[in-house]
């Protein structure tokens, strides 16, 4: 079979250039990620879930409010809540903040989560997940997308029932991770289901789960019959890794990529978050970025220590001073200006 993650494919009317999708990430998925990813390939990109509740009551733990800048589209934007009222009003807000797609979070595993009768939760009342995609599918005019876990215990096939009633209830694509919400990560994804899945919709189908090479990319679409592979992990300080898996050309990036990146990375993520959220934040990306033998394991622990972003800054170009030159290059190519800020809070409790 001929595969080619080039194609672009479509979700109702919207044109996604490539069939690699970027996953929604809570704690990641920061406006900088979907914009390097972008850059690197991903045909869509998703936000964080954002919380409808945070409509109502505004006393969330979150990481401030979500950006979209002109240069994410086609962007999905991915909300939770377990109210279909509250549901579409978010849904408007997101559509009208430009949201390519709304995308409707029925897997996060997490407690804090699941507890409020959203997310995983989801999958084991089909009539209600049923009515919030259907209340969801009223309130816009952009596609509705539906991300699912298998469903909550392990063995469960909840996906393959509730799939097709989302599907009737208007959701225009829907993507499957096929662990349980009980696995959260262990284990492997079953990519068996979504084949199954595939089978039974006639709604394109984004595959989720440990795709993390071109190889596998190229399997999981011929085995499954998805649309799209979508990646979550693999890309985590691992732009480079999305390159790979759309055009299979496998290019380890020099210390002056690497260190322009993460720069990059770290001055967005300060305009995004502000310096005090951001420097906690971007902590993790740290070892993301410069682990995998790039730089010896010393430096990023004296990075994470330093208080401010402007110090990590300095040391890391000063460890690869070359990386000023890409870095400039990088920024001259960002479009400015346009963004429009939306006021739903981004949750830090995500999963999926
Ligand atoms: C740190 C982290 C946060 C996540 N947050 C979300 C989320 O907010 N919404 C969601 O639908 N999935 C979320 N997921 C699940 C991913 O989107 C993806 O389905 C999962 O990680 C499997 O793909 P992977 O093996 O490529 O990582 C999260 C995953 C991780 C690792």
């Amino acid at each position: 079979m001929r595969i080619d993650l080039r194609e672009s494919w479509f979700v109702r009317d919207v044109e996604i250039p490539t069939r690699l999708v970027l996953a929604p990430m809570a704690g990641v998925s920061v406006q900088a990620f979907r914009r390097q990813g972008r850059r690197f390939g991903a045909g869509l990109v998703c936000s964080e879930m954002v919380s409808c509740a945070g409509i109502e009551h505004r006393n969330e733990k979150t990481l401030g409010y979500l950006r979209v800048a002109s240069d994410e589209h086609p962007l999905a934007i991915q909300i939770f809540g377990s109210e279909p009222r509250a549901m579409a009003e978010a849904a408007r807000m997101v559509e009208a903040a430009g949201a390519d797609l709304v995308d409707i979070n029925f897997g996060c595993p997490v407690r804090k989560v699941t507890k409020t009768g959203a997310g995983a939760t989801l999958l084991s009342e089909p009539a209600r997940a049923a009515a919030i995609v259907e209340s969801v599918a009223n309130a816009v005019d952009v596609p509705i997308s539906v991300k699912m876990r298998r469903g909550l215990r392990d063995g469960s096939r909840t996906a393959l029932e509730v799939g097709p009633q989302l599907v009737e209830a208007g959701a225009a694509t829907l993507t499957l991770h096929p662990r349980s919400a009980q696995q959260m990560y262990t284990g492997a994804a079953d990519h068996t289901l979504t084949a199954e899945l595939v089978s039974l919709v006639d709604v394109p189908v984004i595959a989720s789960g440990d795709v993390t090479s071109h190889a596998r990319a190229r399997a999981v679409l011929a085995t499954t019959g998805a649309a799209a592979v979508m990646v979550g992990r693999g890309a985590q300080g691992n732009p480079w890794a999305l390159r790979e898996i759309v055009d299979g050309e496998d290019a380890e990036p020099s210390r002056e990529e690497v260190v322009a990146e993460l720069v990059l990375f770290i001055r967005e993520t300060v305009r995004e978050l502000g310096e005090r959220r951001a420097s906690g934040f971007l902590k993790k990306f740290y070892g993301w970025y410069l682990g995998r033998g790039r730089f010896p394991r010393p430096f990023k622990q004296e990075l994470v220590v330093l208080d401010s972003t402007d110090e990590v800054e300095r040391r890391l170009l000063a460890a690869a001073p070359g990386a000023r030159r890409l870095l400039e290059e990088l920024e001259a190519e960002l479009p400015g200006g346009d963004e429009v800020l939306l006021h739903l809070p981004i949750s830090i409790y995500g999963g999926g």
